[in-house]
Parts: C-alpha cells; sequence; structure tokens
C-alpha cells in the first residue's frame, strides 16, 4: 500500500464519542462509532506508521499494529492525547468529542423526584485546537461534522484553528454507517472523495496527508 508513505513517522489519532457522567450511571454522549477513526488509524499503520489511538467508548477491535489507549471522557481523551503527542509527526481529530460535559456529576445517583430537573453544563477543552497552538506542532488534520452547508463550516474551522488539512462530512452521510463519502480542504482548496467503505475513504485521506507531509 503506497510503498508505506508513513514509515518513521508517529501518528495520534482521537476516535469515537466522548462520555461526559452526570452520575455514576449516567453521562452525555454521541452517536459516533468510531468506525472512521479506527479505519484511518487502520489505514496510518498499514502505511507504515507507529500509532497511538486514543479512543472514546466504542465496540470496536484494536486495529493490528496499533496502540489504543481507551478514555470516556473529553478531560481524559486530552490527557491522553497529551502523554502521547510530544514526538509526533501527526495528529488527526476523529473523535466527536462532546462540546460540554456536567459541571458537577453527582456522587451518587441521582433520585427521581417528579420535579422538572436541569443539568448545568460547563464547556470542554478544544483538543485539536489544544494540540495546533503547540509551539512545534505535528501535522494536524482536523475533522468537520456538519449537517449542512459543509464548505462555509468546514473551510471556517480550517483557518480558524489553523490546520493544514480538515476533512469535511456531512452527519447524514456517513455517522455510524460502514461508508461515508468527504471533501478534504487544504491550502489548494476543496477534493471531494467520492462515496466509499470508511476503510478505502481512509487510504484516500492518509495517501493525501501524505502527500502534503512530504511537501513541507
Ligand atoms: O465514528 P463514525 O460513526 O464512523 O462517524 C465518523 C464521524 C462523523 C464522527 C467523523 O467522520 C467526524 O466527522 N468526526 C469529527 C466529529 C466532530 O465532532 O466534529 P466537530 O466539527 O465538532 O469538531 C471539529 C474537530 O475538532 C474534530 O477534528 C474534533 O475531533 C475536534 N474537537 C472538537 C471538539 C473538542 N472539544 N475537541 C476536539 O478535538
Amino acid at each position: 500500500f503506497e510503498a508505506k508513505r508513513l514509515a518513521g513517522r508517529k501518528v495520534v489519532l482521537t476516535a469515537g464519542p466522548t462520555f461526559e457522567a452526570i452520575d455514576p450511571v449516567r453521562g452525555i454522549t454521541n452517536s459516533s462509532s468510531g468506525k472512521m477513526g479506527y479505519a484511518l488509524a487502520r489505514a496510518c499503520a498499514h502505511a507504515g506508521a507507529e500509532v497511538v489511538l486514543v479512543s472514546g467508548p466504542v465496540a470496536l477491535p484494536v486495529p493490528y499494529g496499533v496502540t489504543r489507549v481507551s478514555v470516556q471522557s473529553a478531560l481524559a481523551m486530552r490527557e491522553a492525547v497529551a502523554a502521547a503527542i510530544d514526538d509526533a509527526d501527526v495528529f488527526i481529530g476523529v473523535a466527536a468529542v462532546a462540546d460540554y460535559r456536567p459541571a458537577t456529576p453527582a456522587e451518587h445517583k441521582i433520585k427521581k423526584s417528579g420535579e422538572a430537573m436541569s443539568i448545568a453544563l460547563t464547556p470542554n477543552p478544544d483538543i485539536l485546537a489544544e494540540v495546533a497552538a503547540r509551539p512545534n506542532p505535528p501535522f494536524c488534520v482536523g475533522f468537520a461534522a456538519e449537517s449542512r452547508d459543509l464548505d462555509t463550516y468546514a473551510e471556517g474551522k480550517r483557518r480558524n484553528k489553523r490546520l493544514p488539512m480538515v476533512v469535511g462530512n456531512l452527519v447524514q452521510d456517513g455517522l455510524g454507517q460502514d461508508d461515508n463519502q468527504v471533501v478534504i480542504y487544504d491550502e489548494a482548496g476543496r477534493h471531494p472523495v467520492p462515496r466509499a467503505a470508511k476503510d478505502n475513504l481512509a487510504r484516500s485521506i492518509v495517501k493525501h496527508l501524505a502527500d502534503l507531509l512530504a511537501a513541507r
């Protein structure tokens, strides 16, 4: 496959959802299956990279040749990324990180009272933005999951976080599914990748990123 285009490179990825505890038995999460991130981890390993996959709770086996670090919350994901990122050449944020978490998770199970209740939320750190803002950042690839106006939002995220590359997708096209269709955004513009199995898409994305990395 592509003559081991990532040989000698270390890639750190995030994948899956995060789970933000409300109490010991409940939490806030989202419907990312992890399939896209795991396919990319597999493609990077196949291309010869050393791969660390920081994964939220998903029901997928560890891809061959990949080191998985399992986490639940966004704060734990941020810590696991920080522990692996210093000598990384590439960071790929595929995780659907919860933007907010309950401000003070209850220590014990919350009892039903019949009254209306509300949960105070506090913003989570943006893991990708933090990695991209490091003094000597790895080559950072972001994902953008949108439900409309993909070009505007995805290219906006690329510029705001100063990323060399963003992979945009519409949630209705790929979330939870075995295939997806994406658009890659970089300095040169937009590059649509037609609908395919996530493993095949991952190879196209890795090829694109290896080309940009080599041209640096
Ligand atoms: O897991 P699957 O079922 O296969 O579905 C794949 C997918 C739709 C989840 C995936 O293709 C995808 O788009 N992942 C990114 C989802 C997302 O949360 O995007 P976002 O637009 O909210 O975030 C933008 C980028 O910042 C992402 O790279 C995200 O990982 C990162 N981020 C966001 C928030 C945060 N607090 N920390 C982050 O690192």
